[in-house]
Order: structure tokens, then sequence, then C-alpha cells
């Protein structure tokens, strides 16, 4: 059939197939890091990097005109929503703000036949939601590119942003060890994957009963390895990065959590554990005085201010990546 698209450079297990009336359709998807090849996540990267030059250097480039991004949000976000909606516009294409409580989807329609529907009237997905098979259960009905802007198992975007903020800042990424501290949660998940594409090392601490999902540690135990205290994993690391200890949809277990926690905190003390060039990232929203102390993003090793601005640059080259490629 006419709709076979199958572009023999790309790896044919990166494809995800799926049957619409009777016609057979190939589309790439981003639901996480595992979905694009090492080499693939590199020219993201390094494309994310030139695009955010020609945004400082003024350079017009509108190679979207008339494309739209549907952007379906389950959970609250800023940092997604504003960068997905001001990437898109800047590609001189426009974005959709779709929620649940103002769609069928928060109705009980069908996530199935939310994707057959909204892929043909759109040209690329971006979902955050809940549980991880919604997005790829959408992914397997949709005709266009889907993205995980965040689920409780993975976020990879923001990692695109962290990785790109890292290599801006030391260059590259083989060979370098990284320290997750705190929740064994989605970005420590998308980390793990990240340090098996990218070649670098994970050594991750967090409480106990709070660590990533064992049968993941054990795929990846040659790049990612559990450590018992906040400061086995800061020692010698070039990057320390945390998140909040409670993710959106763990709100009734806060209290608990924050006594769990308490010695998982990031501060400059435990960033001295590191490597003398070592930076800070937090992919925020930040808790001060939780996951790190009132003065941690104040400290010259903390970039998370570029870490956050480069989510535009990121989803910029990913979108042109899934639109182009
Ligand atoms: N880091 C991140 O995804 O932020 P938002 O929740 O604001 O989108
Ligand atoms: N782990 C956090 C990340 C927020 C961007 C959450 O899922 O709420």
């Amino acid at each position: 059939p006419d709709f076979i698209y199958l572009i023999p450079r790309l790896s044919i297990e990166r494809w995800r197939f799926f049957i619409f009336e009777d016609v057979a359709m190939a589309v790439r998807h981003f639901l996480t890091l595992l979905d694009f090849s090492p080499t693939e996540l590199m020219s993201v990267l390094t494309r994310a990097i030139e695009l955010k030059k020609m945004r400082a250097n003024g350079v017009i480039y509108e190679p979207f005109k008339g494309k739209v991004l549907a952007m379906i949000f389950e959970k609250s976000s800023t940092r997604t929503r504003v960068s997905f909606e001001a990437g898109m516009a800047q590609f001189g294409g426009s974005a959709i703000f779709l929620s649940p409580r103002d769609t069928q989807l928060g109705r009980g329609e069908p996530v199935e036949d939310s994707a057959r529907v909204i892929s043909r009237m759109t040209d690329i997905v971006m979902i955050r939601t809940f549980a991880h098979d919604i997005i790829e259960r959408f992914a397997a009905h949709s005709r266009v590119p889907v993205i995980n802007g965040l689920t409780d198992d993975h976020h990879p975007c923001q990692i695109l942003a962290d990785l790109q903020t890292f290599l801006e800042h030391r260059g590259t990424l083989q060979g370098k060890t990284f320290a997750w501290i705190g929740d064994g949660n989605n970005m420590c998940n998308s980390y793990i994957h990240a340090a098996h594409q990218l070649g670098f090392q994970l050594k991750i601490a967090c409480p106990y009963g709070f660590e990533p999902d064992p049968a993941l540690l054990d795929q990846y135990k040659h790049c990612a390895t559990l450590v018992k205290t906040a400061e086995d994993a800061a020692q010698g690391a070039h990057l320390i990065a945390t998140d909040v200890w409670t993710s959106m949809g763990q709100e009734a277990e806060q209290s608990i959590r924050k006594r769990r926690f308490s010695t998982y905190q990031v501060n400059p003390r435990l960033m001295d554990f590191a490597s003398p060039d070592a930076l800070f990232m937090h992919c925020l929203p930040a808790h001060r005085g939780e996951e790190i102390s009132e003065d941690m993003l104040d400290d010259p090793r903390a970039v998370v201010w570029d870490e956050a601005e480069n989510r535009l640059h990121a989803q910029k080259a990913l979108m042109e990546f899934l639109l182009t490629n």
C-alpha cells in the first residue's frame, strides 16, 4: 500500500507499526530515550545547541508553517507547556492545549479513540499523563509522532535538556560519572536509560524503599549502580541531579516522604564531595528546604536556569527530527 513508509537507513525496530483502516503506517515516537539510537540522540542534542545559537542571533526559522502540535496535559506543567508551545510558535506552527477537564478524555472516551481522532487533525502530539501504558496505547493508535512530556515512569524530554546543558558546559558525556540523589522516580529511570545510551556511569542514592525498579537496575547494571548514602553517590561525580521528593500523583505520601528523604538533601556541603568541576541540575520545580537547601540554586555549580531554558531548544530539535526525518 501507498502508506507504508520505510526508510532503510533507520533501524526497523525503532519504528512502530499500526494498522489503520487496512493501511499499515510506520511512525517514529519518543516515549523513552530508548526510542532513538545513540547516534540519533546525539544528533538531536547537537541540533538543539545549533537552534539555540540561531535564536540568540535572531535567525527566523519557520519550517513548520501550518503544522499543529496537540498537547495533552493530565498533570500540571510550567516548563513543558511553555517550551513546547513557544517552540512550535517559533517554528511557524501552532499548538493546542488539551486538558482532561475540558475534553472528552476526562469523560471516559478511550485513549485509543482519542488518538485516532486527534492524530487525524494534527501533525504531532505531546502527552503528559500518569501510567506509562496510556501513552503507549495512544502512540499505538496515532498516525503522527507522539512525544512523552512526562509519565509516572519516564521524563525523556527533561533528560534531553539536561544532556544538552551538560554538553554546553562540559563538552562530553562519555566516561563521566553522574549522581542521582533522592527519589528513584521517572527522572531517575530516564537517567538510567541515558547512561546506557550515551556512555556515562550513574550512581543512585535513594532511601530504602524508594529505589528504582530492581528489574531496571539489573538490566542496566553495566551503567547504573545503587549506592547507600548521598555522600557515596556524590563522591567524585561530574554532575549531581535531584528532583522533588513527592512527584505529581503521590501527594498523599508527602509527610512520610519528607521524613524518609531527610538525609538525601543536596546542598553545597554535599556538592563538595563531587569532582571540583561538578555541576548541579534539578528539573524544577524545586522545593528549597527539602530536596535542596535554601542556598543550593545560588551556588555557582547550579545550572538549573540554563537547564530549564534548554527544554525549549532540545524539544525544538526533537520535533524537527520527528517531523522531517
Ligand atoms: N521540569 C518540568 O517538566 O517542569 P514542568 O512540570 O513545569 O513542566
Ligand atoms: N518527578 C516529578 C517531575 C516533575 C517535572 C514529577 O513527576 O512530578
